[in-house]
């Protein structure tokens, strides 16, 4: 179900959204609350009253000054140039009485829902209690789309629901790379750690022709092809891993690239002395922070020659601007084939890389979702999705 599906008329909409975008008190990147706009702004158009619901971060016990999504509420109303009220609870008498007063076309967000343990333990009455405040329930939520929680998948049980803009395209965009993408398809996978990402390697190397592999998770990869890796951040536990995810490569004849030089230095941090190392003159106290020239020239062609590529995960510890380098020529060289090839960006740290870069409105399309795409891509049935098509 979409939003065009139901009768939305001065109905009183509980719309689950993602703003987990706070820490210590701070919105840290507004990219998940825009994408949000749109169904906000379709739901306005037709009258509603919109009730916003949301996790942010992990509380341990409760309220946390720190995790509310009070500052959520103005970032928000200065986007959609309208006033979005705040209560301090999700359930409860007083965000009762708001609800109550909510006109059509006013918005009201509810505080973190995760400051209830019921929310992610998926608890029934917890469930209940959301779904009481409205007639009809949307999810925009597509990040916490894995989540099998009380406001993903529970408040659908009690009432009419469908899926939001965000939601809906983010399945669309991310479903469409692995049915029918254009080829050629190249899938550039980085980031720290192969064990999160086996299974989206394993899909993609199954309908990718290309797949190139980066971040710290390479060294991994060469340690498995018997390199020596010096002092390189490694899965030790994962090498054999690595080792099937090279021969699952072979047998589906799916091409997988790995880095043939890199940049190395004695420390990870900013402004230390650095060099230029092909992969076998890795030395024992070398850390390996990027990945080097020669291998992003090689890339080069294979991006140039795609029609769909698919970018999670940085190439190199690319908080450290000294060691972003291949990462910000990656995402020059993806921006360069905007207009030829289908572009799609993960979501998680890529998103933000790319948000520090101004570059965001440079590719086709870049997910908010990091679990959630991962996860997607990897063929997994998300929870939130199955709730939203149950009748
Ligand atoms: C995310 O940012 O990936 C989602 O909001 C889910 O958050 P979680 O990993 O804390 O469940």
């Amino acid at each position: 179900m979409t939003l065009k599906d139901i009768d939305f008329a001065s109905k009183t909409v509980l719309l689950r959204v993602d703003y987990n975008v706070v820490e210590d008190g701070k919105v840290i990147d507004e990219f998940r609350i825009q994408q949000s706009v749109p169904t906000i702004r379709a739901l306005l158009a037709k009258n509603s009253k919109i009730i916003l619901v949301s996790h942010n971060g992990r509380p341990e016990n409760g309220y946390d000054k720190k995790l509310s999504l009070r500052p959520v509420a103005q970032v928000l109303a200065d986007l959609i140039k309208k006033p979005v009220g705040f209560v301090d609870d999700c359930v409860g008498p007083e965000v009762e009485l708001e609800v109550g007063k909510l006109k059509p076309g006013e918005i009201l967000l509810l505080e973190n829902l995760r400051f209830h343990k019921a929310e992610e333990k998926n608890n029934y009455n917890f469930a209940k209690s959301l779904a009481s405040l409205a007639d009809v329930y949307v999810d925009d939520a597509f990040a916490n789309a894995h989540r099998p929680h009380a406001s993903m998948v529970g408040v659908p049980k009690f009432l009419p629901h469908a899926a939001g803009l965000l939601m809906q395209q983010e399945f669309e965009k991310l479903t469409a790379l692995l049915n029918v993408p254009a080829r050629p398809f190249v899938a550039i996978i980085g980031g720290v750690k192969i064990s999160t990402k086996i299974e989206v390697l394993k899909s993609l190397l199954n309908k990718a022709d290309t797949v190139i592999i980066g971040g710290a998770m390479a060294n991994t990869f060469l340690q498995a092809q018997g390199y020596q890796i010096g002092k390189s951040i490694t899965e030790k536990d994962y090498i054999a891993t690595a080792k099937d995810i090279i021969e699952y490569a072979k047998q589906n004849k799916t091409e997988l690239i790995m880095p043939t030089d890199f940049v190395v230095a004695e420390k990870a941090q900013h402004g230390v002395r650095h060099r230029h190392v092909a992969s076998d003159k890795i030395e024992s106290n070398d850390i390996a922070l990027d990945i080097g020239k020669e291998t992003m020239k090689s890339i080069w062609p294979i991006i140039k020659s795609a029609k769909t590529i698919f970018w999670n995960g940085t190439l190199g510890m690319a908080e450290i601007s000294d060691f972003a380098w291949a990462s910000r020529d990656l995402a020059h060289m993806i921006a360069l084939r905007k207009n030829d090839a289908e572009t799609v960006i993960g979501g998680g740290d890529t998103a933000a890389f790319i948000s520090k870069l101004a570059m965001r409105d440079r590719f086709g399309f870049v997910s908010t979702g990091g679990g959630a795409s991962l996860e997607l891509l990897s063929g997994v049935k998300l929870p939130a999705i199955e709730a939203l098509m149950s009748k």
